[in-house]
This record gives C-alpha cells, structure tokens and sequence, in this order.
C-alpha cells in the first residue's frame, strides 16, 4: 500500500507521453507514476490507448513517442534502444502474445534469463528449481516447456506463458497487457493468483484490464482509468468496483463534464 510504503526502492514516472500511431496521436499527455512493492491497474474501454502506452513504453517501432519521458529510476527508457529497456528491467506481457515455430520455451526462457545475467550472476539450479515452482502455481504441465513458444497454446495457456517470463525475468517493473482476457474463470484465478505470489516489494506490476475480476485476487493499490488517451480518472480499488457496475460511459460522462 502506498502509505505503508514510504520509500519504494524503485520508480517509474511517466510525465506527458504522447505516442502516435499510423501518424495519429492516440496518447495525448498520459502522466502515471509506479512504485516498487504496489500492483497499479491501468483500465479503460477498449480503444483508448492502454496498448499503446505499453508498446510506446516498450519502444515498439509502430508506436512513435512524440513528446514526453519515462523516467526509470531516473533514467528516461525512451532513449534506450528496446533491449536495453529491458534490461533496465522493464517487461512487457503481450495482449496478444506471438507463436514462435522452433524456439521451445524452456530455451526461451533461458535465453530471456540469461539476458539479464552474465556468467557469473546466472544460476541454472536456481533457475531449474524456480521454475518448477512457478510452473506449479501457474498450473502449466511441464511438457510444455519442449513445445514451441506459444504455438498451438490455448488463449489461457499464452497467457499463463507471458506471466511464466516475468517470474523468470524478475523485473523491476512489469507491464501485463490484459493477462485475463479469453481465460476462463479458473484461468484468471490460476493467473491472478500466480501473478500475487510473484510479486516481489522490489518491483512494481501495472496490469492493463478492461474488467474487475482479476483484480479480486491481485488486490490494486492504485487504478486508474484511461479514456480516449489520457488518464480521466484515479483511485484506490474501490474505483474498479464502481466502473463494474457504473460502466466505462460514467467516466466519459464525467470528464466531458469537467472538459
Ligand atoms: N498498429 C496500429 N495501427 C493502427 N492503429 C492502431 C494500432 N495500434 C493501435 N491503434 C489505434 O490506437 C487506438 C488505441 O488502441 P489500443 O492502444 O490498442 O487501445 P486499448 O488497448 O485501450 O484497447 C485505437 O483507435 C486503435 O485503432
Ligand atoms: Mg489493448
């Protein structure tokens, strides 16, 4: 919780990003600020740009920056090249993940790792064991590990694939495009539940959903609410209640009543 929390070890501040795409500005001053040991929920109808800001924070060449900085621990992620945005310990799970022909995902896994290791900071037993257990709480079968990354995997099971990364990866802040939509509701349980678990008081989660149900098991700090490419409105979890049964038409009633 944000007062319990004085002093997050790490931050992402994100101050009047504007993205284009296709040559159309869809981000128009978006400003948000995350902090390591919080869960932020980032909702919104569909089209009003909550991809957009995960893609142009990502670095995506479709999603152009126009103006504005993500400032990383102090550091500002939209000069970095993508690579080194991760390293800097941003992730990214996709809305729609990609199926790659060939790449297990135990390698891909490994290779995600060791990207963010060296020689000497990487340990397979450690990475075997957590593995296991995050298989475990994801309820993913092992034999899942010798398919090809997300090829033939069900909506649920690419999803189950994307939180899979992070908790390999470890980031400091990690960004979960809709990690509910297609699932069943065991499905969400598994994934919200799983996602809970693994969130570390050194990283922050911002996690994209367009409905209340799986922040019943990831219990937000802060949610905010993303109309037509800006923030319109914020609060404590107790807002995403409200949209459940007001609907996404109650903001925009709201801000074109402040407009
Ligand atoms: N690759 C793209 N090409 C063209 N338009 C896009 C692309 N990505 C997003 N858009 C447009 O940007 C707007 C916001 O989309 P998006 O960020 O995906 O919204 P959300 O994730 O909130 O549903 C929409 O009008 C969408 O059509
Ligand atoms: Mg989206």
């Amino acid at each position: 919780m944000a007062g319990t929390n004085p002093k997050p070890a790490h931050t992402l501040h994100i101050h009047d990003l504007h993205v284009e795409v296709g040559g159309k500005e869809i981000l128009k001053g978006v400003n948000l600020d995350l902090f390591s040991g919080e869960i932020t929920a980032l909702m919104g109808p569909n089209g009003s740009g909550k991809s957009t800001l995960a893609y142009g924070l990502m670095g995506h060449p479709k999603y152009v920056v126009t103006k504005g900085e993500a400032l990383l621990d102090g550091q500002n992620l939209l000069k970095m090249p993508v690579d080194q945005r991760s390293r800097a310990g941003l992730f990214l799970g996709f809305q729609y993940p990609q199926e790659v022909s060939g790449l297990t995902l135990s390698k891909f896994l490994w290779t995600s790792y060791m990207q963010r290791h060296t020689a000497e900071t990487a340990d397979a037993e450690k990475f075997g064991k957590d593995l296991d257990a995050h298989l475990a709480w994801l309820e993913i079968d092992n034999a899942f590990l010798k398919r090809s990354l997300n090829e033939g995997f069900s909506g649920g099971e690419k999803k189950r694939a994307e939180v899979l990364q992070m908790a390999t990866l470890e980031p400091r802040f990690a960004i979960l495009d809709e990690p509910d939509s297609g699932l069943d509701i065991d499905a969400v349980r598994a994934v919200g539940q799983a996602v809970s678990r693994l969130h570390r008081p050194d990283a922050g989660i911002l996690v994209i959903t367009h409905y209340q149900r799986i922040l019943k098991y990831l219990k937000p700090d802060r949610v905010h609410v993303m109309v037509d490419g800006l923030i319109a409105l914020s609060g404590g979890r107790e807002l995403a209640e409200q949209l459940e049964l007001k609907g996404y038409d109650w903001v925009r009633a709201g801000t074109a009543a402040t407009n």
